[in-house]
């Protein structure tokens, strides 16, 4: 998606250890005008398949999935974090490793409110070593309902979670891929 690489291209921060600082439009301010055409364009992308539910993780996705699914008339599931170890039976629970954050926490979606008869769209902002991605893949399953496919902002090329998750069968539909980035010259992007 072209503007959003020259989005990223204008506004986009690299830093140290291969992290993309997008704050000034997604990750902490968020320009909801340009939203809107991510939103618009993750509609086109799954413009063949029924979505009834929109899944995401907080914190980051949420405010992304919100939009798009504005485009999808559906309603947003977000995965909840914590570090609660005893989780009552009334969850679908998965392990998701940060190696951003080293540490792993357990995500968690009440089952009232994904059945076997959904079809879900995950949405989610970066998808770096994928395994926000697969734990969230991971409670559809247990939920029985079907994943129609990912939609993701900013994939980092050069990490393996694009290549797992493709591998894994799941439709992934990344806007920008980042093939490799450095602090002088900013971000290479996949044609
Ligand atoms: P993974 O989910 O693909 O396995 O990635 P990883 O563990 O490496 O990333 C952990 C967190 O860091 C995720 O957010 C992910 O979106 C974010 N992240 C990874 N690479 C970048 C980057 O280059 N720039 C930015 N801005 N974020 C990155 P999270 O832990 O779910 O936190 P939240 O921000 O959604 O609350």
């Amino acid at each position: 998606m072209q503007l959003l690489k020259d989005k990223i291209n204008k506004e986009g921060v690299v830093k140290k250890g291969n992290v993309l600082k997008v704050d000034s439009f997604l990750n902490h301010q968020m320009d909801i005008a340009f939203l809107e055409e991510i939103g618009k364009e993750f509609k086109r992308r799954f413009a063949d398949e029924t979505i009834t539910k929109i899944l995401t993780i907080e914190a980051s996705g949420i405010g992304i999935a919100c939009i798009t699914a504005r485009y999808f008339q559906v309603p947003v599931l977000f995965a909840k974090k914590t570090q609660t170890k005893n989780i009552a039976g009334e969850v679908y629970t998965s392990k998701v490793e940060s190696f951003t954050h080293n540490k792993v926490y357990d995500v968690i979606v009440s089952k009232q409110f994904l059945t076997a008869d959904d079809r879900i769209l995950i949405i989610d902002d970066f998808l770096a070593n994928g395994k926000a991605l697969i734990g969230l893949s991971d409670i559809v399953k247990q939920a029985g309902a079907s994943l129609v496919g990912a939609g993701i902002v900013i994939e980092k090329g050069f990490q393996e979670g694009g290549r797992i998750i493709r591998n894994m069968g799941i439709r992934l539909e990344s806007l920008a891929i980042v093939d490799a980035m450095d602090e002088k010259n900013g971000c290479t992007f996949r044609q």
